[in-house]
């Protein structure tokens, strides 16, 4: 008998060409770099050009993170996208990222949890591989989140930015699998629906039949984030049987740098181990963890054979954690 576990074995992003600074920003609304920056940790985002979907940055980042792992477009059977801006309200993103990269077998479908869309979808993934009914996925975190800024409302259009990134997961076997070895190791997710109100988009095709604004109560979210993040860590924790200390690197969703900072120091994790990309793209929402997990791999912090956390917190709300041997 073996026993059958998931893996990463390759990742890549992409972020839009365009860069749009803190001063761009405060020519559109009464800001200041020094605000955004104080506030948020951010200094600058991408913003994707106007013929660029969601589809597109996601098979970008897709193809990077298929050549990385060694597979072609014959070997995926299962690609999950997790996104708030599909190209259209349907078919799924997933589909068109699907017909884009030339995989014609398997399943392809969206994941919708907002910022902590990648960790759903990686937590899903992992349970589809380990049953053994797909063997080798993409999991996507593709955004033109800018497409639903109100950029009259400076609470919420200086936070968010463009991007993706993806991970090629593949099911392998073992005689006995255990955490030392490189592999997805646990995950805990979340969702409280009594909390939408706090962070949501004012449209929708049941409700207005628009894309309609994100709005945001930015200091109750902020409130409820470090609180419901540091809880799935924990579980996350308990469950491997791992403390702060045997983590080697910590990927968070990247929303506030002072929520990062925040989570990092309640759980204990030395702040030399946190990998923050805010400053340079901005919430990506979704693609926020595969985009900092890649910068990350590339300029040769994350290795093979490290213990790497994920966590993420978003509308819903939603929040989870992951944790996984590189
Ligand atoms: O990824 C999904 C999850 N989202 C999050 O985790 C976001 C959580 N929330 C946050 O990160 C923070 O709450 C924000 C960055 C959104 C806001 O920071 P804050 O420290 O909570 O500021 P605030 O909303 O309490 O606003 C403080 C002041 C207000 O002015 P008054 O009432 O003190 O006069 C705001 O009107 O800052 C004002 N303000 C701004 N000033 C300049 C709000 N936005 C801006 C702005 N530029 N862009």
């Amino acid at each position: 008998m073996t026993e059958r576990f998931s893996r990463i074995c390759g990742v890549g992003s992409y972020l839009p060409k365009r860069i749009m600074t803190n001063e761009e920003m405060s020519a559109l609304v009464d800001t200041s770099d020094e605000w955004i920056q104080a506030r948020t940790g951010i200094k600058q985002r991408h913003i994707a050009a106007d013929d660029e979907l969601t589809s597109d940055i996601g098979v970008a980042a897709a193809q990077l993170a298929m050549e990385r792992a060694g597979v072609s477009a014959d070997d995926i059977d299962l690609i999950v996208v997790a996104t708030t801006t599909p190209d259209r309200t349907f078919p799924a993103c997933a589909s068109a990222v699907q017909a884009k990269l030339g995989v014609d077998q398997g399943a392809a479908f969206d994941i919708q949890a907002v910022c902590s869309g990648f960790v759903f979808a990686l937590s899903t993934v992992d349970k589809f591989l380990k049953s053994g009914e797909f063997s080798t996925a993409l999991v996507i975190g593709a955004e033109t989140f800018s497409r639903l800024l109100d950029w009259n409302d400076r609470s919420t259009c200086v936070l968010f930015g463009d991007g993706g990134g993806a991970a090629v997961v593949k099911a392998e076997e073992a005689a006995s699998y255990d955490s030392s070895m490189s592999g997805i190791i646990g995950h805990h997710i979340r969702t409280d629906g009594g909390k939408s109100e706090l962070l949501y988009v004012d449209g929708g095709p049941s409700s207005t039949q628009t894309i309609g604004h994100v709005r945001m109560d930015g200091p109750r979210v902020f409130k409820h984030a470090v609180t419901n993040i540091s809880s799935a860590i924990e579980a996350v924790f308990e469950d491997a049987g791992v403390g702060a200390e045997d983590i080697d690197w910590f990927v968070p969703h990247q929303a506030n740098q002072r929520i990062l900072d925040g989570v990092a120091k309640k759980l204990g994790i030395d702040g030399s181990k946190v990998v923050s990309t805010v400053s340079q793209h901005g919430n990506t929402s979704a693609a926020s963890i595969p985009l900092a997990l890649d910068t990350a791999i590339q300029d040769g912090r994350i290795k093979t054979g490290q213990l790497v956390l994920i966590e993420a917190m978003g509308g819903g709300f939603t929040w989870g954690a992951s944790l996984f041997r590189m």
